[in-house]
């Protein structure tokens, strides 16, 4: 039989405390096999608690207690009690001091939560409730306490570190060694780092605002020494950004990276000592793509951010994650906007969003950014949390201004530096400081889904007025049926044939946040509203959403015409991104009509207007690169799919396909001179722009590869075999695997043969070559994936190992996955119950794809149904994989 299902915890039975930890004085004993912990507690009832407290109930999770002292007394049997992951004490004094010794084993934690081995070196996870699995403790985040930790282990682990500032150090005797390390300010055990391992460090040093002198080192294996300068540099920009734009000082001596191997997440900002996954730290450009360039510059300074939001200022309870990592993701895109190109950067956290996000909140997982509910916090960092909770917070920031903004944000800091808060304290800040009214707002915290916006328009000629008539709704999701409306911020502007108008919007003065009053906010609260524009002297196509101003749904009713017209004059860069991907999914939705009537798209062609409209993007000097690249890539088959009510599987792909067959049979002039003007011999650079031109050669050559003429499949070749760097590599290798051209087949098979010798011994890069094999788009690729999990290459504990070779199957090659006979979802499903136990949150994670079993046709879905109910009924399901089987099935 199966265990009882596990509770479910709610935001509304919040409770304070009932003790606080004053200080925590942990003796971390490494030995090869076992840690001793002994962890010195001094606790104080809460005074903001209801009721004096006579007990104390401390999490705990696979932990053999060795002892357990209270005030010196050693504790018996009768004084205390074990629960499921709790150890409960009777009897308890106003003030004591508590000792405990418990016994745990890194070296077979699989689960990558608490303290484990990965590869040569120890390290831990704690967020969010991994602290737990190291010692008996009060495990959430509203209980602060100042850390003292010692490390001790053998010296073949020259590197013990842990948070705040080193104080100690010297021999333990027997060939061992300690460090003590102080961090001076009080933090919830989910901040608390430690690691010991034999680790090479490059070193450098920031000088704050206010002079102050920090040691900035990035600690890694000796053999990835070569792979830390990016990140080193990505991390004092980002010091220096975070004082000037929100005036925030880092306050330790020391900052410290450590890089890690076996990660189940992209890493983790402890106070004064980050612990990253490698992919997100190394970073060279003969191994590493842009793509990874730009991931490590946006996860170093977002895990710094944190130091601020999230460190200084935390949260009252997990139900209040949005608080720290919708901010931090909001201040790491702004971050990486002021590094490269505003635009770029918007362009792809929008199509994050739009893909990943919106399927989250259209699906049984949906939830608010700040849920009400959960069984596993760990399945709630999730987009809906980090990239929503981005869009809220830049909503925010929109509403308020930049200076009202700023001053928002230095009262929350200001107001709440040394606390654990909620999302409430954070716009009540917000809103005190602006004196905005943010009441109506904040429902975007409590209400889930993806609002969806139809905007119909009327233009009187006669009156020379143009009404806009916007109303929005809100589809149901699991916690709540019937949605409140949004208070929406829509920035627009109206074009006139030769580009945008000045805008009179009725009973408004001009917006002067724009000097040439042709862009706007039209705040809407209603459910319906019109907002009427006068002295408009033609019919104007509007401009709706630009910079896309609110994670909405937006529908109007556009014309082939409007498109074009907003693609080549839209004063907004992103909304001219925008026209271009409707444009596209307009020529696509043609195709799969056809498809749908004759399973075939012989003879499918695209209208000369079309892609004279594409032509021109690509000819037109005056834009970036890598918006045109963008903007001659069409809609993902993700992004179609979650567009879709049904998503047809086979119409998707082969008319996405038809589509980009006929622009480069169309265009392959334009790619061919794209293609050739470019200089390979020049040396890598991962700035924007260097970034930016190789990434439209390469879309170029993606383009000429569909044509399968000769001269583009050796080109291809080539710059697989002479690439100077990765993202051309990749590039290539990507090309000649999916090419079904005998020519491309036979190079590819080479390619990947060459590539494995060349890099089996740096594992970041076998991870590519995992993920190009899993993503190929021909049949037989779910065989080929079988075989790779037996390659000696494949390690079934890495998640790193996992995602590239299972994540990328199942999430990125959806004609693979989705095959009709099903094999793919009994393959998914049989990795998910191996990892169940091995590793609860990798499992739980892969789940996703099966979640969305609700939009596919009816025989995919008893498919996906079976595979989630076989899983339903395995026996010791994970808490993190119960909450999402369950959900699906509900
Ligand atoms: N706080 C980390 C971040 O920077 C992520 C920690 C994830 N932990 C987890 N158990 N899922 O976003
Ligand atoms: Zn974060």
């Amino acid at each position: 039989m199966n265990a009882p299902a596990p509770k479910t915890i709610y935001l509304k039975d919040y409770q304070v405390p009932d003790y606080l930890i004053d200080t925590t004085d942990l003796n971390v004993d490494i030995h090869d096999g076992y840690t001793l912990v002994s962890c010195m507690l001094a606790l104080r009832r809460n005074p903001a608690a209801k009721q004096a407290a006579t007990e104390l109930t401390l999490q705990g999770a696979d932990l053999e207690l060795v002892s357990l002292s209270l005030d010196g007394r050693l504790l018996e049997e009768g004084d205390y009690t074990f629960g499921e992951e709790s150890l409960t004490i009777f009897n308890t004094p106003e003030t004591f001091t508590l000792i405990t010794i418990t016994k745990i084993k890194p070296e077979s934690n699989t689960s990558l939560e608490g303290l484990y081995r990965s590869r040569t070196m120890y390290c831990t996870q704690c967020e969010a409730e991994g602290f737990r699995k190291i010692t008996y403790y009060l495990d959430r985040p509203d209980v602060m306490s100042e850390f003292t930790t010692k490390v001790i282990a053998d010296k073949k682990y020259p590197v013990l570190l842990s948070n705040g500032n080193l104080i100690e150090q010297g021999d333990a005797g027997e060939e061992r060694h300690y460090a003590i390390w102080h961090d001076p300010f009080k933090k919830p055990a989910y901040l608390f780092a430690l690691v010991a391992g034999d680790l090479a460090h490059i070193e450098d040093s920031f000088s704050t605002s206010s002079g102050r002198a920090v040691t900035l080192r990035i600690f890694v294996e000796p053999k990835d020494l070569d792979k830390c300068d990016h990140a080193m540099a990505s991390l004092k920009h980002a010091m220096r950004w975070d004082e000037e734009v929100y005036g925030r000082e880092y306050d330790l001596d020391i900052f410290m990276i450590v890089a890690v191997d076996d990660f189940n997440m992209g890493a983790m900002e402890n106070k004064g000592l980050n612990i990253f996954n490698t992919s997100c730290v190394l970073a060279k450009p003969e191994t590493t793509t842009d793509v990874g360039f730009q991931r490590v510059e946006g996860v170093v300074a977002h895990e710094y951010f944190h130091n601020w939001s999230g460190n200084r200022v935390t949260c009252r309870d997990w139900f209040q994650l949005s608080l720290k990592e919708g901010f931090t993701v909001y201040r790491d895109s702004e971050f990486s906007a002021d590094m490269g190109s505003r635009t770029v950067k918007r362009v792809e956290d929008v199509t994050l969003l739009r893909t990943l996000q919106f399927a989250e909140d259209a699906g049984p997982m949906a939830h608010p950014i700040r849920p009400e509910s959960y069984i596993e916090i760990s399945n709630f960092y999730t987009m809906t949390v980090y990239e929503k909770g981005a869009e809220v917070i830049r909503m925010l920031a929109n509403l308020l201004g930049k200076e009202n903004f700023r001053k928002g944000t230095d009262l929350y800091f200001d107001r709440h530096d040394g606390q654990a808060v909620t999302t409430e304290d954070f716009v009540t800040a917000l809103a005190d400081a602006s004196g905005r009214d943010l009441s109506q707002f904040k429902r975007w915290y409590s209400q889930a889904g993806t609002p969806r916006l139809d905007v119909t328009d009327y233009y009187d000629e006669d009156a020379q007025t143009y009404s806009l008539t916007i109303k929005q709704s809100c589809p149901p999701t699991p916690e709540c049926q019937n949605k409140l409306p949004f208070h929406i911020p829509i920035a627009m502007g109206l074009l006139g044939s030769a580009g945008d108008l000045p805008l009179y919007l009725q009973g408004s003065q001009p917006d002067f946040e724009t000097s040439d009053n042709t862009h706007r906010v039209l705040e809407l609260t209603d459910a319906e509203q019109t907002f009427v524009f006068e002295r408009v002297q033609e019919k104007p196509v509007p401009s709706l959403l630009r910079g896309f101003s609110a994670p909405v749904k937006l529908n109007y009713a556009y014309s082939t015409r409007d498109l074009i017209l907003l693609m080549s004059r839209d004063s907004d860069g992103f909304s001219r991104w925008e026209a271009s991907q409707q444009l596209g999914l307009q020529a696509i939705s043609a195709a799969m009509a056809a498809y749908q009537q004759e399973r075939s798209l012989d003879g499918f062609s695209l209208s000369a207007q079309l892609v004279d409209a594409y032509r021109r993007v690509l000819q037109d000097a005056s834009l970036d690169q890598a918006m045109v690249a963008y903007m001659l890539t069409l809609p993902s088959e993700a992004y179609i799919s979650e567009l879709a009510d049904v998503i047809d599987v086979e119409a998707i792909h082969y008319s996405r396909q038809a589509v980009r067959k006929a622009l480069a049979n169309a265009l392959a002039d334009d790619f061919t001179r794209i293609y050739q003007s470019y200089d390979h011999r020049q040396p890598y650079a991962a700035t924007a722009d260097a970034i930016a031109t190789r990434s439209l050669k390469n879309v170029a050559l993606a383009y000429l590869m569909l044509i399968h003429d000769e001269g583009s499949i050796r080109a291809c070749e080539q710059q697989y075999r002479h690439g100077n760097n990765m993202t051309d590599v990749m590039a290539a290798l990507t090309q000649l695997v999916n090419s079904e051209a005998p020519l491309a087949q036979e190079y590819s098979l080479a390619a990947l043969a060459d590539f494995f010798g060349r890099w089996q011994h740096e594992s970041l890069v076998v991870n590519q070559w995992l993920s190009v094999q899993a993503g190929c788009q021909l049949p037989d690729t779910l065989s080929r994936v079988r075989a790779l999990l037996q390659h000696s290459a494949y390690d079934g504990k890495n998640p790193n190992k996992i995602r590239s070779l299972i994540g990328a199957f199942c999430n990125g090659n959806a004609i693979n996955f989705h095959s009709g006979n099903g094999e793919g979802y009994a393959f998914l499903a049989d990795q998910i119950i191996q990892l169940n136990r091995q590793n609860p949150q990798i499992a739980s994670r892969l789940l996703t794809p099966l979640t969305k079993w609700k939009k596919y046709d009816h025989v995919r879905q008893q498919l996906m149904k079976a595979q989630l109910e076989r899983i339903r009924a395995e026996p010791e399901l994970s808490k993190d994989v119960f909450e999402v089987v369950s959900k699906s099935l509900a």
